[in-house]
């Protein structure tokens, strides 16, 4: 008989991993604490914007029609312990009030209402990024307090899905990791990914500290690499060099590869940050801090972007921000999103306006959550208002509709064409031939 799942947790994450597991094929029930949440998707709607995921989740919601009926949804623990052969645990981990830590009160709070409801032979699968360690602790919770034993089993399955391309990457994932304690755990989800494994998606298997380690150093890894890049984008600001063409140049030898070399204004979003932070935290505990202080670097090489990004606008319009409009194109901490989590975009934004300027934002998608983190910004329906009389626009998340603006029709409606680009994601010469003064970060002179 095919396996029955459960997705704990139905942020982006668990919601995706919910939809997919769907769509493989398996009867699937999602769980979530907040029944806002679970009405949303039992209709079929996803509470964030995903592209395709909510194409994905009303081809499989039960009650479409036209629907599998494969995905249904609860807020019921005993409900998703019945219905269980395997738990996906996909709560989220964020990082703690006023330190580096990871906050894992999510986590745990969902083994504890999930092991008393495990009575028959399940596996446990975490998903959620975790400090290394909490699977071998989490393992001896389940088997101290699952009513089954030892034949309620954790495995560790880290995700590596990046907002905006949800739907593929949990689909065709390009490895899959599985830390497991048994062969059994390692059968199971053999079992669960049966399809991308029979496409040929690599499956490493190891141990649950090292399945943990895995996406902490690979984020770790990203986080490093676009912060390489933005510091060599500092001296060639200071060098008269270009960043855009240096990145070009060393992506051609296939050992450091051109992807993840975007100079800008850096990282954001709701892992890449907390993620290197807990990360040096647990190193911290662990007596291996000095292993990780790069990190602190790369953590403050990316913040730094953010305030040199200010300091670019604030030389544009003549040394203060007092009485000018500013126009921010962007606000999601990357395109094809609308979160707004650390987002670098709205940090740039918002310390403008603190300092006097008057700043009209405009994004695509994530004007709804915008405004709830930054109330007092003003906000556009399109590129062309918040341009409206500005004296300089900042192009700061790089959204494809911003690559194919006309630099004529928004130079119509500004008071000065005078452009800084923040993601180096805009066409310099498009714009000076419209009589636009353009700047980017990381190449003073390009
Ligand atoms: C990341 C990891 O990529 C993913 O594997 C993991 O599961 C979760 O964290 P995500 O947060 O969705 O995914 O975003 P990602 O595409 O990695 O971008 C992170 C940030 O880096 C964005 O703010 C983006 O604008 C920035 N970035 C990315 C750069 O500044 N330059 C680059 O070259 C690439």
């Amino acid at each position: 008989m095919a396996l029955k799942i459960t997705v704990i947790g139905t942020g982006y994450l668990g919601a995706t991993h919910a939809a997919a597991m769907a769509e493989l094929g398996f009867e699937v029930l999602g769980l979530d604490v907040v029944p806002e949440k679970i009405e949303m998707l039992a209709a079929g709607r996803v509470p964030m914007y995903e592209p395709g995921l909510e194409e994905l989740l009303q081809r499989h919601v039960a009650g479409i029609p036209g629907s599998t009926g494969r995905l249904r949804f609860t807020t019921s623990w005993e409900e998703v312990g019945e219905f269980g052969d395997v738990h996906f645990v996909c709560v989220n981990t964020p990082q703690k009030h006023g330190e580096y830590a990871c906050d894992m009160s999510y986590v745990d709070a969902a083994f504890a209402s999930l092991a008393p409801q495990l009575r028959r032979p399940c596996l446990v699968v975490g998903k959620s990024t975790v400090p290394v360690g909490s699977a071998t602790r989490l393992a001896a919770l389940l088997a101290e307090r699952a009513p089954a034993g030892a034949d309620a089993e954790l495995a560790w399955n880290p995700e590596f899905l990046r907002e905006g391309f949800a739907v593929q990457d949990t689909l065709r994932p390009d490895r899959i990791v599985a830390g497991v304690g048994s062969d059994r755990a390692e059968k199971l989800l053999r079992e669960v990914y049966a399809t991308p494994l029979g496409e040929g998606t690599p499956f490493v298997v190891t141990d649950y500290p090292t399945a943990e380690l895995v996406k902490t150093a690979a984020n770790s890894f990203l986080a490093t690499k676009i912060s390489f890049i933005n510091a060599m984008a500092e001296v060639c600001e200071a060098a008269d060099g270009d960043v855009v063409k240096l990145a070009e140049a060393i992506g051609h030898d296939d050992r450091i590869g051109r992807k993840f070399l975007r100079a800008g204004i850096g990282f954001g979003g709701g892992c890449l940050p907390k993620d290197i932070r807990a990360f040096m935290a647990r190193a911290g505990e662990l007596g291996v801090d000095q292993a990780l202080t790069f990190l602190r670097e790369v953590d403050s090489i990316n913040m730094r972007r953010r305030g040199q990004m200010v300091e670019l606008a604030r030389e544009a319009v003549g040394g203060s921000f007092l009485g000018t409009t500013v126009a921010v194109l962007g606000a999601t901490f990357k395109p094809d999103s609308d979160d707004v989590r650390d987002s670098p975009a709205l940090n740039v934004a918002g310390q403008i306006h603190l300092q006097g300027g008057q700043v009209t934002v405009y994004d695509p998608k994530g004007m709804d959550n915008a405004r709830a983190v930054f109330p007092t910004l003003a906000y556009a329906p399109s590129a062309l208002e918040a341009a409206r009389g500005a004296q300089v626009v900042l192009h700061l998340t790089e959204w494809g509709e911003f690559r194919e603006l006309d630099p004529e029709a928004l130079g119509a409606v500004v008071a000065e064409r005078r452009i800084l680009d923040g993601r180096n994601a805009l066409d310099p010469s498009r714009w000076r031939e419209a009589g636009w003064d353009f700047r980017a970060l990381g190449r003073p002179t390009a």
